[in-house]
């Protein structure tokens, strides 16, 4: 009895142990000595820099900010020791597998792609000397006034220099967008001249509100740190059409569709109404003429 014990009680160790060792993420020998096929250099970084930004960044976080999603285990800092324990190959191996809540990539983006994103994460290791560097955020202001008549937005931008005072932001991309319900909507993009001005001729097309109100906001790419300049109903657009869901006069949206028994009722408990009223109305009268004689 005491040897069944034991053996269940070595049994569970050793399970739990396997358990212990499955939270560690093993990559197969082989694969971690695969080579990166793409060169590591600043157009890939940044290639891979892009991809990062759309794929990786809502858990991962921004490179060394210690700032991934709180997870459980969580998304390493691809700055991070972690991170940068690992060889290219199994980078690559990780974040094409997947595991737990680490999403599989081997499915939704191309091999390519994930190499420059290895290119990219190889940015931050120790062993080698950074080809993109992220650069804090330029402190920037930004001027913006809409010519209704021209349909012209005209822009003024200007950044703070080495010195600390603003000077004007030349060929700079400024971007233009309308205010939706969900979001501003990009309408596009100018680039300023070498006095940091720039004139964005608005498109005839643009839907605005019921009225054709349109709301346009200007701002500056992630390199500035910028107010946007919101410019507040423009009669600039094409009214919106809105289909009313309860026509006038109409009591029931859908007319044709009431069912009988509905209708029926319907009247009869308005009729009724008025029946009752009409005869407090009638007794009313009836009392004051008998009040009277
Ligand atoms: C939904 C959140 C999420 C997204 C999106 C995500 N990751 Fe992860 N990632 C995680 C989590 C959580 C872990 C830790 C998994 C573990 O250790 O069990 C992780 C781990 C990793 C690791 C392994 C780190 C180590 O411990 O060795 C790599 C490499 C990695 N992610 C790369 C990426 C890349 C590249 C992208 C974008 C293409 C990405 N991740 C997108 C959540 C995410």
């Amino acid at each position: 009895m005491i040897k069944k014990l034991t053996l269940l009680i070595v049994v569970i160790l050793f399970l739990s142990a396997q358990q212990g060792i499955s939270q560690e993420w093993l990559v197969p020998a082989d694969k971690q000595s695969i080579e990166n096929p793409s060169d590591y250099n600043l157009e890939n970084v940044k290639k891979g820099k892009d991809l990062y930004m759309t794929n990786c960044k809502s858990c991962h976080g921004d490179a060394g900010k210690n700032n991934s999603l709180a997870l459980v285990p969580l998304p390493p800092d691809i700055a991070s020791e972690t991170m940068q324990a690992n060889s290219e190959g199994s980078l690559f191996y990780k974040l094409s597998n997947g595991k737990g809540l680490m999403p599989a990539f081997e499915t939704t983006l191309p091999e390519a792609d994930r190499w420059l994103l290895v290119n990219y994460i190889m940015n931050y290791s120790p062993d080698n000397t950074p080809v993109w560097v992220d650069l804090p955020p330029v402190k920037a202001r930004l001027k913006a006034t809409v010519n209704t008549v021209n349909r012209l937005v005209e822009i003024f931008a200007e950044a703070e220099n080495k010195t600390g005072n603003y000077s004007n932001l030349t060929e700079t991309p400024v971007n233009v967008c309308v205010e939706r319900a969900f979001g501003n909507l990009p309408i596009g993009q100018v680039l300023t001249d070498n006095e940091g001005n720039a004139e964005f001729s608005i498109p005839e097309n643009i839907i605005g509100d019921e009225e054709g109100f349109v709301t346009v906001v200007v701002s500056l790419g992630e390199d500035f740190e910028a107010k946007k300049v919101t410019v507040e109903k423009l009669k600039i657009g094409i009214p919106k059409e809105t289909p009313k869901l309860i026509k006038k006069g109409v009591i029931w949206s859908t007319n044709e569709n009431i069912p009988m028994w509905m209708l029926l009722s319907y009247l009869g408990a308005v009729g009724g109404a008025w029946l009752a009223i009409i005869y407090v109305v009638f007794q009313i009268v009836k009392i004051r003429r008998l009040s009277k004689e």
